[in-house]
């Protein structure tokens, strides 16, 4: 992992660097709300995948900034959404943004957080990450929207789940690694590989996220452990639980999780009964299948530095605590 943390540190200043610039045009409250969660410390994944497949195939040219960080504003402004969606309270170890600045002004904020992200990827005149850019954007959504009808309806529906991760996480950072390749070339086989490799990549991310929510403290993770099941989310772990349980008790369950009647002391049950049953590492071991067609992906990129810490970003995702 040595070379994917050498990198990141190598990138991840002038990354920060760009967002805090482009966060300083704003005016101010957007301003305010814009710097609260940009420079929060996010993990910068996505930016750092559109720098990887971009310089994997060969881009020379130093002007992946605002690509890379237009990929960071998205999730960024997904974030500001989720959270207002989530009613969730703490992100990135910090008081959530709708929270501190009101959730009119969050929901506007990350409207513009959106929009400047469209623009610089505008500037390039390079139709193709304009598409790609309002792809992402709109399977992210449709990702939401999914989820909240889900909750509202849960079922142990595996395929209802998958339909859900893939469209609210695994799009977007299908997204950044598109945006990376298709910056450097217009080959679409090229766009293709770094699409599934980002696919993949994404369903596992949001399966390990999964898994830690069950398992991880906030002080590790940075947003609350347990919320899913609070939220009333249908996550692998979940399906897992549901799928262990006698048909009249998972019944019972499903008919608390859509009436919201789970009491606090019946939740921790649940997250103690999936602890003790390797729920969370199960979940994992679903990850790792779609970490390996991930790494398989990378077998045809021409050898370089930045295969080899794709490989090895692949690994952290499904190893890492954060
Ligand atoms: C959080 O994404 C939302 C999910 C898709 C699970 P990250 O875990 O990449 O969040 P930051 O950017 O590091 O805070
Ligand atoms: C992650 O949603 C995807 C988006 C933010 C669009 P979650 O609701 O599962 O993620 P966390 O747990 O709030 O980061
Ligand atoms: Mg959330
Ligand atoms: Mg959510």
């Amino acid at each position: 992992m040595n070379e994917l943390r050498a990198y990141f540190m190598r990138e991840i200043p002038g990354i920060d660097a760009f967002l805090a610039a482009e966060a300083d045009k704003l005016d101010g409250l957007v301003r305010d709300v814009a710097r609260h969660v940009l420079l929060s410390g996010g993990k910068r994944i996505r930016p750092m995948l559109t720098i990887l497949f971009a310089r994997a195939l060969g881009h020379q040219a130093d002007d992946i900034s605002p690509i890379a960080c237009a990929l960071e504003m998205l999730h960024t402004a997904t974030l500001l959404h989720d959270d207002v969606l989530d009613q969730a309270l703490v992100r990135r170890g910090k008081t959530s943004a709708h929270v501190r600045f009101g959730t009119t002004e969050v929901i506007l904020a990350g409207d513009v957080l959106l929009a400047l992200a469209n623009k610089l990827g505008a500037d390039y005149d390079i139709p193709r990450l304009n598409a790609l850019l309002a792809r992402g954007i709109m399977a992210t959504a449709d990702g939401e929207i999914r989820e909240l009808a889900h909750t509202q309806n849960p079922t142990a529906d595996r395929g209802a789940y998958m339909d859900i991760i893939i469209g609210k996480t695994a799009r977007l950072i299908e997204t950044a690694c598109r945006c990376g390749a298709a910056l450097t070339s217009r080959d679409r086989a090229l766009e293709d590989l770094a699409g599934e490799f980002g696919l993949n990549l994404g369903i596992a991310f949001q399966l390990v996220d999964d898994a830690l929510d069950y398992t991880v403290s906030e002080d590790e993770m940075g947003k609350p452990a347990g919320g899913d099941l609070r939220e009333g989310k249908m996550t692998l772990p979940l399906i897992l639980h549901l799928e262990s349980l006698a048909p009249a008790e998972a019944g019972a369950l499903l008919g608390a999780l859509r009436e919201k009647r789970l009491t606090a002391v019946q939740a921790e049950g649940i997250v103690r009964d999936v602890r003790e049953k390797g729920l969370a590492e199960k979940t994992r071991e679903a990850a790792a299948d779609y970490i390996k067609a991930a790494v398989k992906e990378l077998e045809t990129l021409p050898v370089s530095p930045e295969r080899e810490v794709l490989a090895q970003a692949a690994e952290y995702v499904l190893t890492r605590r954060k």
